[in-house]
């Protein structure tokens, strides 16, 4: 299958990424993530974005159509993906059209991570992430075993420069701006299917199964 997951921040994206990966087999491929490891590693692409990113505003639709074009090559992504995180605004959905048609495919399904901006403040405040598996936790929802230590590998766990409730803002400032239009642009195609987002990460995981089997 061919899924995109829209939401806005901490809408739980990233947490029922690797869900439907590891049941699907599907390529995953997370915008921000690999904006990070770009960042981190200090890239010319990671040079250009880190401004945008700490401020909380969408970094230009050229620079990540380009990830994502080239990631999408990847013999792993050519039978399915999910994209989480991306596209983010109408130009990227269009351009995105443009690269399937290509190849004679299409979107399959559209996730949309339906919540209320209300909850999103205490889940990103309180989330902490293991940079190289991309495994999340949460000190009240999703506590690790030991605090600040990743379950599995035993290694430090670390907070995103973006998850403070200033930048929040204005990262959810440009979800409603820039791509709440892009789920209506889906909805036109009628494959958007919304999810209870603010229920407990099981009940959502058994949404996106039923949504998934149809
Ligand atoms: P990105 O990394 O995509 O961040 P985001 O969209 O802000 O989404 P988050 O990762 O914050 O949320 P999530 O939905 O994955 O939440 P999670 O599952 O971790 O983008 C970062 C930046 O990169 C952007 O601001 C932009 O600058 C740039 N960028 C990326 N893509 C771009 C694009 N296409 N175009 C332009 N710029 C782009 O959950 C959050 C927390 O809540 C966790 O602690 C988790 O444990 C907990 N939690 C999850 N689900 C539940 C639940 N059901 N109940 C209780 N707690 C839960
Ligand atoms: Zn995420
Ligand atoms: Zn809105």
């Amino acid at each position: 299958k061919r899924l995109i997951l829209v939401g806005p921040p901490g809408s739980g994206k990233g947490t029922q990424s690797p869900i439907i990966k590891d049941e699907y087999c599907l390529c995953h491929l997370a915008t921000g993530d690999m904006l990070r490891a770009a960042v981190a590693a200090k890239t010319p692409l990671g040079i250009k974005a880190k401004e945008a990113m700490e401020k909380g505003e969408l970094v230009s639709d050229d620079l990540v159509v380009g990830i994502i074009d080239e990631a999408m090559k990847k013999p792993s992504c050519q039978k399915g993906f999910i994209l989480d995180g991306f596209p983010r605004t109408v130009v990227q959905a269009q351009k995105l059209d443009e690269m399937l048609e290509k190849q004679g495919a299409k979107i399959d399904k559209v996730l949309n991570f339906a919540i209320d901006d209300a909850i999103l403040e205490e889940r990103i405040t309180g989330r902490w992430i293991h940079p190289s598996s991309g495994r999340t936790y949460h000190t009240k929802f999703a506590p690790p075993k030991v605090p600040g230590v990743d379950d599995v590998s035993g290694e430090p766990l670390i907070q995103r420069k973006d998850d403070t409730a200033t930048v929040l803002k204005s990262r959810l400032e440009a979800f409603h701006r820039q791509t709440e239009p892009v789920i209506d642009y889906y909805s036109k195609k009628g494959i958007v299917a919304s999810l209870h987002a603010e229920k407990p990460p099981k009940e959502v995981t058994s949404e996106v199964e039923k949504v998934l089997s149809q």
